[in-house]
């Protein structure tokens, strides 16, 4: 039996995450943590807060007292930390944020756990501190170069990767130098529910679904490896239960996919559910399939991302040897599912995108 702290937990895999701890882990209390910005959607967690296993703290990870409280007061031995600012245009655009939250927010829950945990020892189980991590701290490969192993060396590229990798270095630090029991996960490209519409595979569904044009990025043949978000959960699951302490695994979905590939399917996809569901041509009569038209009529070609890694891969052999990790789900099954959810919670998407649900957390959540 564990008591978590979920930092990011109203994020889009910090979400899926809650819901699939809860579920897979019966005797497990769950305290999830978010500050709410632009990416938090407390409506992510409506599944899990009638649950009595269950509490929501509105709190910023860069308030340490606040960290202190919570891992001494809810007698936390795991905590798993997803918060971040993830999105690398934006990192591209503002880059000071991603280094108060990636970096020094990191390094405030470090301090946090080594005092209650060590130096107080305020709790009396094992303990672990979980950070998920990405695969873009090891930089771009090229077409024919091998995937990413945890021996990999780090180049990060963009200032997001890079404040990940500093807050990688910083939790593998704590380790070595106080003793902090930690394993970090690398992972690939997510997708799946809950997602922010700013990222590849939301973003052009709605766009298709609005007849708003999609943007491709350069020559639209940057690879990604894709990996369906609760395989990630797994994943992650896999490394707090048998990884070993101070290590590091690499998680992804041998599921490489060119850009422009991935879009064309998306299309293609959509427009056949057109065909044979005449009711979403009444729910979205600006998608070109409501017309008789076609989806990748929308694709534009725009200017490239400055700096745009050219592939990413993962060698994710480390996690099943010792992990016995294996992704379930493939991509056009995950793809699928993908669809049904954005296609279902068109009320979730509509209230992110046109402002609404944040004059609500406003209203709701006075800062504090
Ligand atoms: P997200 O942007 O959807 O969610 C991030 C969450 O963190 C949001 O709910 C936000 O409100 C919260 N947050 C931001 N700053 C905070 C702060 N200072 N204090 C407390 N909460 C704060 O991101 P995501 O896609 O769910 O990614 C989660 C984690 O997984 C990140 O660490 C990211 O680097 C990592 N990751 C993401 C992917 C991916 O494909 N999305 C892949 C590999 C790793
Ligand atoms: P993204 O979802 O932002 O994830 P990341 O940059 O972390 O991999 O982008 C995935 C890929 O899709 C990346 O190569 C950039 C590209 N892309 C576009 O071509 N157009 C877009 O509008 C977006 C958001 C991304």
């Amino acid at each position: 039996m564990a008591n978590l702290l979920i930092t990011g937990a109203a994020g889009f895999i910090g979400a899926n995450f809650v819901h699939y701890w809860l579920a897979r882990h019966p005797a497990d209390r769950v305290v999830a943590l978010d500050a709410l910005t632009y990416a938090g959607n407390i409506n992510n967690l409506d599944g899990a807060m009638a649950n009595e296993r269950f509490r929501f703290v509105h709190g910023d990870i860069r308030d340490g007292e606040l960290m202190e409280q919570l891992l001494a007061d809810a007698d936390i031995d795991l905590l798993v930390h997803f918060a971040a600012e993830s999105h690398v245009d934006r990192s591209i655009h503002g880059p000071e944020a991603f280094i108060d939250t990636n970096v020094v927010g990191t390094h405030v829950l470090l301090q946090a756990a080594r005092k209650v945990w060590l130096e107080e020892k305020r709790i009396d189980r094992p303990v672990l501190f979980h950070h998920v991590s990405t695969d873009e701290v090891y930089g771009s490969l090229a077409s024919d170069d091998p995937p990413f192993t945890e021996q990999t060396p780090y180049a990060p590229n963009s200032p997001y990767s890079a404040s990940k990798a500093a807050s990688d270095h910083l939790v593998r630090a704590y380790h070595h130098t106080y003793g902090l029991p930690v394993t970090t996960s690398n992972c690939s490209n997510n997708y799946g529910p809950y997602q922010f519409p700013e990222k590849l595979i939301p973003l052009m569904l709605l766009n298709m679904l609005e007849g708003r044009s999609l943007p491709i990025y350069g020559d639209g043949r940057n690879i990604r490896d894709w990996l369906y978000v609760e395989d990630h959960c797994v994943g992650i699951d896999g490394v707090i239960t048998h990884g070993r302490r101070g290590e590091t695994y690499n998680i992804g979905g041998n599921n490489e996919w060119a850009n422009i590939d991935i879009v064309q399917l998306i299309c293609r996809l959509l427009d056949q559910r057109f065909g044979r569901d005449p009711s979403l041509a009444e729910r979205f009569p600006a998608a070109p399939a409501a017309g008789g038209g076609r989806s990748e009529e929308l694709i534009t070609y725009v200017t490239d991302r400055p700096g745009h890694d050219r592939r990413y891969a993962i060698d994710a052999t480390r996690a099943r040897n010792e992990l016995g990790y294996q992704p379930a789900e493939s991509f056009e099954t995950g793809i699928e599912k993908t669809l049904d959810w954005y296609l279902t919670h068109e009320a979730w998407w509509r209230a992110v995108m046109d402002g609404s649900y944040r004059e609500w957390v406003e209203r709701h959540y006075a800062q504090g």
